[in-house]
């Protein structure tokens, strides 16, 4: 085992080198693989994982709490409603204190500064389980996917991601896909592209493993060739509702569609997404969208999401396998 990784904190993916993203994808394919068979070696046993959630999370939570019951570790729970963090206790406090006593902490919120200053202050390995700025966790399982899927190696596969650029899911993918020396697209209106440094920051790591970038603004251009399509919600968690009419207008051309899919000029493109999406009227949300704005289905339609070349359970269930890796590489 690399024990470099050892103590260390997620927060981000470019706080991993490509060599340690390898080492997690292949030992997440082990654990995957001794889950299947039965003779998973708990390798947590004795630790005790605090998981902070300040926005809502049913992958993320369950992925967290599975893998650690799997490896013999135990979990708290702690949502912003029921514990004393933002109302009476500063953050740089709890971090302290679930120092104290956890081995490690999972954190999902808002801006990065916070999970940087929740690790900073607790001194235990820190995993970001999604801020506005990034989603590290679910890149990893999304890669795993993608591996397993594409028959390929990933450097010689080739994904494009449509939608919000800007937002966790698009920054991320584009750190995680150059990381690994693929070929990644990025097709978004201008003013949702990935900001500008980082884009910048990723030609010149490009340069090192072999990705090629592109960002698009023509989605039909942007998909020729892919093998995996992903997208994710328009507008995400901690967005205002008064954002959706325009995220419509300028995402409704990015929506993926058959069409779409077809675009590719391959057969076997598969379809990929982090979830929850909105493909049909079956949440809430989606509902309220359709009243205001007529639209039944939003950044995916049922027909592709309900598809054969949908791979986003697989995707989901990825998610415990990789954070897995990440916490037995880390913790054990
Ligand atoms: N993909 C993802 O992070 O899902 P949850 O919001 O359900 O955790
Ligand atoms: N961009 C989405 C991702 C959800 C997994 C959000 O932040 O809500």
């Amino acid at each position: 085992m690399s024990f470099n990784l050892r103590n260390r904190s997620l927060l981000d993916l470019k706080d991993f080198v490509p060599r340690d993203i390898r080492f997690l994808l292949d030992l997440a394919n082990e654990l995957k693989r001794s889950k299947y068979a039965g003779n998973e070696h708990p390798r947590l046993k004795g630790k005790n994982i605090a998981l902070v959630f300040e926005k809502a999370s049913t992958r993320t939570r369950c992925a967290f709490e599975v893998a650690v019951h799997d490896q013999g570790g135990h979990v708290t729970y702690i949502d912003p409603v029921s514990s004393q963090l933002g109302h009476k206790e500063s953050l740089k406090d709890t971090a302290r204190v679930l120092g104290r006593l956890y081995d490690g902490i999972e954190y999902r919120g808002f801006h990065q500064s916070v999970v940087e200053e929740l690790a900073r202050f607790s001194h235990v390995p820190v995993w970001n389980g999604l801020t506005d700025e990034a989603h590290p966790t679910q890149i990893l399982a999304d890669l795993l996917t993608m591996e397993e899927f594409g028959e390929r190696p990933l450097h010689e596969l080739s994904f494009c991601y449509l939608g919000d650029a800007r937002f966790n899911m698009g920054c991320s993918l584009l750190i995680g896909g150059t990381q690994m020396g693929m070929d990644v697209r990025i097709a978004a209106p201008a003013g949702l592209q990935p900001p500008a440094e980082l884009v910048e920051e990723m030609r010149t790591l490009a340069q090192t493993t072999g990705a090629r970038i592109s960002i698009e603004i023509d989605p039909l251009k942007a998909v020729i060739g892919a093998d995996f399509i992903y997208t994710d919600v328009w507008v995400s968690m901690g967005e205002p509702d008064d954002v959706w009419k325009q995220r419509i207008d300028q995402l409704l051309p990015y929506q993926v569609n058959k069409a779409l899919m077809q675009a590719t000029g391959k057969a076997r493109t598969r379809f990929m997404h982090c979830l929850p999406a909105f493909h049909n009227l079956d949440t809430e949300v989606g509902r309220h969208v359709h009243e205001r704005f007529g639209l039944s289905e939003i950044e995916v339609t049922d027909e592709v999401f309900e598809s054969d070349a949908s791979i986003v359970f697989t995707q989901a269930e990825n998610r415990m396998h990789t954070i897995k890796a990440v916490l037995v590489a880390t913790l054990a």
